[in-house]
């Protein structure tokens, strides 16, 4: 991509999908279909060494000491909180504006969720507001890194090490983010991430992982994603089923080769939006100082949100609102007491955001036509 890109290399018309993975697909097409056939090869479909080795090698990108692969991010979450010992009775705090699994997993675990707002620049977890969140039954407090940015862990952590209250990452969008030079995976008792297909490392289908530098909340892990049985047919807990299959173990190793290119291009691209919009009256994500961001999301905002996705949508471009609702205005939660009003800050979020694409291999030409077209809604900016 060209550093030189204005808005006036915007072509009239063309389509800029949201993601597009069969571009990706097309620069490791190579090395991914070997590796397919090489598990096909093995018939070694559950279990094995791709497993073991992806989990040794993601564990040592975040910064930790133990991997344990799973079905979904939303599995890794579900297993993290039953290993940190959630259940009935227990409450786990979250924010209230997040992907719906970082709340449905606490109440699936027989917890009760317990929401915070959040901070109106960055999506994350407002730490000024924690605090009162936490009562006597606070079992684990769960920061969210949204968008692939991590939430201020140093902020969260001087509320929940005081008081023994463990910490586990969502970084189910942040695999590779950082908070002052530490790793999302190596912050938290334990961290959860996705490997979505949209995610910065996706596979080709579900699949996620839970990190831990605690060897016991790993070996917990372990033994919660295989039927709680050790050896096989004994079983000490009720686990489930939960585990990453060799297909989507080698596709992942395959991908996470490029990984840290693949970020280094996220970035520039945001680098080139925010170039490209800063005359325009649109609110630009924030990225702090502390963060290393891997932009799984490049979230834009405005009063005008409903009507500027109208225009994107009807020039060709494509755009998804992360996240419509908040949770604790979810109908499935309704019980927990929430009301509309509670959570200001998420509740205006819910209402003016939209992502736009920023995947590693868009083109210039690409942003500067989205950018064009939000020019052309949203005029040049004011004040
Ligand atoms: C913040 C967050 N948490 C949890 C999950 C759940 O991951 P999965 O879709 O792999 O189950 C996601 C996925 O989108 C997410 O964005």
């Amino acid at each position: 991509m060209s550093a030189k890109v204005s808005l006036a290399d915007a072509p009239k018309t063309m389509t800029v999908p949201l993601l597009d993975l069969r571009a990706q697909y097309a620069t490791i097409k190579g090395d991914m279909d070997a590796a397919v056939h090489a598990v096909l090869d093995s018939a070694r479909f559950i279990g094995g060494p791709e497993i073991t080795s992806l989990e040794s090698e993601i564990a040592t990108y975040c910064h930790a000491a133990h991997g344990v692969g799973c079905a979904s991010g939303t599995d890794a979450l579900l297993l993290a909180l039953k290993a940190l010992g959630v259940g009935k009775g227990d409450e786990v705090v979250t924010t209230a504006y997040s992907f719906f699994a970082s709340a449905s997993t606490i109440a699936l675990a027989g917890g009760t969720p317990v929401f915070v707002d959040i901070e109106a620049d960055t999506y994350n977890m407002d730490p000024a507001k924690l605090a009162k969140a936490i009562t006597s039954k606070t079992k684990v407090i769960v920061p969210v890194h949204l968008f692939g940015q991590c939430a201020d862990m140093p902020a969260i952590d001087a509320i929940c090490g005081p008081r023994n209250i463990p910490v586990l990452e969502d970084a189910a969008q942040a695999i590779g983010s950082e908070w002052q030079g530490k790793r999302a995976g190596e912050m938290g008792a334990m961290a959860c991430f996705s490997f979505f297909p949209s995610k910065n490392l996706g596979g080709i289908g579900d699949g996620g992982m839970v990190v831990s530098n605690d060897a016991a909340l790993a070996d917990k892990v372990r033994l919660l994603r295989e039927h709680g049985a050790r050896p096989k047919y004994h079983h000490h807990i009720l686990g489930q089923n939960s585990r990453l299959d060799a297909l989507q173990a080698a596709v992942l190793r395959v991908k996470l080769r490029h990984l840290e290119a693949w970020h280094g291009s996220r970035q520039k691209n945001a680098a080139l939006y925010r170039e490209l919009l800063a005359g325009t009256n649109v609110g630009l994500p924030l990225a702090r100082a502390e963060a290393r961001h891997i932009y799984n999301q490049f979230v834009v905002r405005t009063p005008k949100r409903d009507g500027l996705r109208q225009h994107l949508t009807d020039a060709g471009i494509g755009n998804e609102i992360y996240y419509p609702r908040p949770l604790h205005l979810q109908e499935c939660f309704a019980e927990l007491g929430y009301k509309e009003g509670d959570f200001p800050v998420s509740e205006a979020a819910a209402k003016e955001t939209l992502a736009l694409p920023i995947y590693p291999e868009l083109t210039g030409e690409q942003i500067a036509y989205v950018s064009a077209k939000i020019h052309e809604f949203l005029g040049p900016r004011s004040g």
